[in-house]
């Protein structure tokens, strides 16, 4: 056997690369500034190409739109590209809120986070939602606060607003000089220097005056006396209110930096991507239920943290993502399926380089490969080299809308219980199985699933369903020390205790208050919000 040396020390692949995610509320400018980063980074050579991967708001009951977008999106899951020396991968979130689900999933398979701010909305629930995520997972934020070119909210103000609703600190690191039609440019208080504005949707390069003295009198003859001055008392206020930017604190989760800019005009965008390659953090380890994981380790470890069913419905097999946490992943070498105590080995693993898929032979810590699966795999699945150990971090959350799952075509009962175990594999929705009865409940964070669901089973599995409303609205899952205890509770609440995929106790409540008194009511058992409670007594 020939056996080349490698170019790069494992620890040199790590250092080279960044996995982030871009998330915002919809319509803040996410898929702008991710198809801005892959123009500058020359992974794409025309605007377009990322615009696409949307779902509109529009599309709720298109399945052919749906379809196509599944389609589209499984392109655009991961894209690699090679920018200054770093390969950076972007790992797309979807923007659909009835999606929310994936995206927190992604997160888990990122090491930082580019949260897209509106300047004329400010923070919007799911920009909320999403950087409470971020915060238990202690994920390094850097906040863009995009469209400076339209009448927004007043800088001090959305800085405020983001620090109180967003509960994180936040630093600017870039200054706007006006703004909506009276936009001039980005002061960048990190490297002092300006940036004015030249609106351009096409242009990559803009040109940058460098003024390292706010009190160079170049700077009036530049933006005109009034902004010279706001710009001079307000870069004052802010030096006097912040300490010198702490890379360690942003590091730790607890700081963001904030750039101000307008995605589609291009501007802000180079500072952004410059700063993030300085600051962000290297693939990072990962805790699993035996141990925390280094990304330095020499054997193989990682996750699934996405499944996409394969678009041709007469092959059912599906493209896994598998995030690498550490060591190095390689073709045909058989490492252990967890969960199924199972070798595996994957002949044609793919990685995502400038859109498009190819082989891969490696690939290291912060690379995500995508296997073709056969239904081996779940979301959360960890690969080894043999240690036992699987990791944590890929909790299920409560669903918003629960529904019970009617088959309409008894003849294909069959049929309607695989596809449901293989769509909620993918993570489309959670089910939930009461028994006695065998009664499935389908729990999603969006109407739109259910349609997916009722579709997808109908032309890929040929069994028919309907969904029917139950007075459900919140998920948690419940254990106790005190057996009998739990006993009791499951027998009286018989009609409300179900069980999910992995067979752990699960209480539906029909509302808040409810589940309130329920737990007033029965100190001994633990109600918890998420399917990975530490607590592992029954
Ligand atoms: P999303 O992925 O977060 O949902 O947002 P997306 O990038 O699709 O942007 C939403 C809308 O905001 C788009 O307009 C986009 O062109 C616009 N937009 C993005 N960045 C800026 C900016 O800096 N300034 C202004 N004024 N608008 C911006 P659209 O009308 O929905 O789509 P399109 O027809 O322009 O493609």
């Amino acid at each position: 056997m020939i056996i080349f040396a490698r170019f790069m020390s494992l620890q040199e692949e790590i250092t080279k690369r960044k996995t982030f995610g871009i998330i915002s509320h919809p319509d803040a400018g996410k898929t702008t500034l991710t198809e801005k980063l892959l123009l500058f980074g020359g992974a794409i050579q025309t605007a377009g190409a990322v615009k696409s991967n949307k779902i509109k708001k529009s599309a709720t009951s298109d399945f052919m739109e749906i379809e196509k977008q599944r389609g589209i999106s499984v392109a655009t899951s991961v894209m690699s590209f090679e920018y200054r020396d770093k390969l950076i991968n972007i790992l797309d979130t979807p923007g659909h809120k009835d999606f929310a689900e994936d995206t927190y999933r992604t997160l888990t398979a990122v090491d930082s986070v580019i949260m897209v701010v509106d300047s004329v909305k400010g923070v919007e629930e799911q920009t909320r939602k999403l950087m409470e995520v971020c915060s238990m997972r202690k994920t390094p934020v850097i906040v863009f606060i995009n469209k400076l070119d339209r009448e927004g909210k007043d800088p001090f103000d959305l800085l405020e607003e983001i620090e109180k609703e967003l509960k994180i600190s936040v630093q600017p690191l870039s200054w706007p000089i006006n703004r909506g039609s009276r936009f001039k440019g980005v002061y960048n208080l990190h490297k002092k220097n300006l940036n004015l504005f030249r609106p351009s949707t096409t242009k990559v390069a803009d040109e940058i005056v460098s003024i390292a003295q706010l009190d160079n009198k170049e700077l009036d003859k530049l933006i005109g006396d009034s902004d010279a001055k706001r710009l001079r008392e307000d870069t004052e206020l802010i030096e006097g209110v912040y300490d010198t930017f702490s890379t360690k604190e942003y590091l730790a989760g607890n700081l963001a930096p904030v750039f101000f800019g307008s995605a589609v005009n291009n501007f802000g965008v180079q500072e952004l991507l410059d700063t993030f390659l300085d600051i962000a953090p290297s693939p990072r380890g990962r805790e699993t239920d035996k141990r925390f994981v280094e990304p330095e380790e020499k054997k193989l470890t990682g996750f699934v943290f996405k499944i996409h069913a394969n678009l041709d419905p007469k092959h059912r097999d599906r493209i896994a993502f598998f995030r690498i946490v550490s060591g190095i992943f390689e073709r045909n070498k058989y490492y252990k399926h967890q969960r199924l105590g199972k070798e595996l080995r994957f002949n044609t693993p793919v990685t995502f380089l400038a859109q498009d898929k190819n082989i891969v032979d490696e690939a290291f810590p912060g690379d995500v490969v995508g296997l073709y699966d056969t239904g081996n795999f779940k979301i959360g699945d960890t690969l080894t080299e043999g240690e036992a150990m699987n990791y944590r971090g890929i909790p299920s959350f409560s669903p918003e809308i629960f529904k019970e799952l009617v088959n309409t075509d008894p003849m294909k009962s069959k049929q309607l219980e695989k596809g449901i175990a293989q769509l909620t594999d993918e993570g489309v929705a959670q089910l939930f199985t009461q028994q006695p009865g065998n009664r499935k409940f389908v729990g999603t964070v969006g109407e739109l699933q259910f349609e997916v669901i009722q579709y997808r089973l109908l032309h890929e599995y040929g069994a028919s369903c309907k969904f029917q409303p139950i007075n459900m609205t919140r998920a948690c899952w419940i254990t106790s020390e005190n057996k009998e205890k739990l006993e009791d509770f499951i027998r009286f609440k018989s009609t409300s205790v179900v069980r999910d995929k992995d067979d752990n106790l699960v209480y539906l409540a029909p509302s808040e208050w409810f589940l309130k008194m329920e737990q007033d009511n029965n100190p001994d058992i633990q109600f918890h919000l998420n399917s990975e409670f530490k607590t592992e007594a029954m």
